[in-house]
């Protein structure tokens, strides 16, 4: 070994021993990453029920959109932490728990509107501040890795299958700069409060762009954060167009029911047409991906965006 070879090889040794490990996950934004915040909240967009959770661990319907495990599960998997992230508001989990992941998340805009996630993550602070005691919480609030999923389900249920008020207030490119300002306003506010490595996701196509430019203000503007933009959106897409180079049979409807338009209580166990094998298919229901699909959408944003929190 050459005397540079050697002290490449102890450079490289000295950065993997000294990159910190990741101490927590912590999970905001719509019902692709809410893990049952929303079974203890009064409202109908729920999934705590048969055949949601089937192929979960014990088969248990948890609040997830999903027959199984959601990104985040997977991407807390992927960052050396739990194999799934609880839902802050499910009594089964305590601070002990939610200390190394915890999803404030909720289905359905304006349920646990952003700013109420806020609300209980400055509560979450205080709990973990008592928990851990004031340096050590300080330490995981800085360190831990931020998971924001706005707008994908909330833009797509909101704006293009129900008729909402919002619908009549605002055309396509006036919601997208709303949804942008709010984006804005909410990694501030969580910055604020000692957020440092963030990701941003989520949105359709035509509001990438925005959000990408947003990440890379936002990055100049506030000193010391580490601000990814993570797209699971053309992943999504090329799984959809092209099922069979990922190992689905069916990408052109869901799991669920008749998979067109059911969702929440219209994917229930009464329904005789879910298929057998979700496997086979991208969706399990109307809007949300299988485990399957969740899992390489998840795969994908590791290696394409919050890699860039691990070295
Ligand atoms: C959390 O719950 C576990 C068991 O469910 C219990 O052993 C533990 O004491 C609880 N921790 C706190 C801090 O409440
Ligand atoms: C922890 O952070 C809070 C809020 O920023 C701050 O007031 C407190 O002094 C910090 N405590 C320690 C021990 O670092
Ligand atoms: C922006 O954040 C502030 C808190 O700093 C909050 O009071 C306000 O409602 C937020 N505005 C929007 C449009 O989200
Ligand atoms: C980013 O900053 C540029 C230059 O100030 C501005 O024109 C643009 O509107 C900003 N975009 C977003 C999404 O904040």
């Amino acid at each position: 070994m050459g005397p540079y070879i050697l002290l490449l090889w102890l450079l490289l040794l000295a950065k993997k021993s000294t990159s910190a490990k990741i101490p927590a996950i912590i999970v905001f934004g719509d019902s692709s990453v809410d893990a049952g915040n929303n079974n203890h909240l009064p409202t109908i967009a729920r999934s705590n029920f048969e055949p949601y959770g089937r192929d979960f661990v014990g088969g248990r319907p948890t609040g997830r959109f999903s027959n199984g495990r959601i990104p985040t599960d997977f991407i807390s998997e992927a960052i050396g932490l739990k194999s799934t992230v609880p839902a802050y508001l499910d009594p089964s989990f305590n601070i002990s728990d939610f200390a190394v992941g915890v999803t404030f998340a909720s289905a359905g805009t304006g349920v646990i509107p952003l700013w109420k996630e806020l609300e209980y993550f400055k509560d979450y602070q205080t709990k973990l501040r008592g928990y851990l005691g004031d340096e050590k919480a300080n330490q995981t609030i800085g360190d831990a890795v931020y998971i924001v999923s706005i707008g994908t389900n909330d833009f797509l249920e909101n704006y293009y299958a129900f008729p909402p008020r919002r619908r009549t207030q605002y055309n396509v490119d006036q919601y997208q700069q709303l949804l942008i300002r709010i984006a804005r306003n909410f990694t501030v506010n969580l910055y604020n409060l000692g957020a440092r490595k963030i990701s941003i996701g989520g949105l359709p196509p035509h509001g990438l762009h925005a959000l990408r430019d947003l990440v890379t203000n936002l990055t100049q503007e506030l000193a010391g954060v580490d601000l990814v933009f993570s797209n699971p959106y053309y992943i999504l897409l090329q799984i959809v167009k092209r099922p069979s180079l990922f190992g689905f049979d069916v990408s052109g409807v869901g799991c669920c029911a008749t998979g067109m338009f059911e969702m929440g209580y219209a994917c229930n166990e009464r329904n005789p047409f879910t298929c057998r094998d979700a496997n086979k298919y991208v969706f399990w229901d109307a809007f949300h991906p299988t485990e399957r699909a969740n899992q390489i959408i998840s795969d994908h944003v590791v290696k394409t965006a919050l890699y860039k929190f691990l070295v």
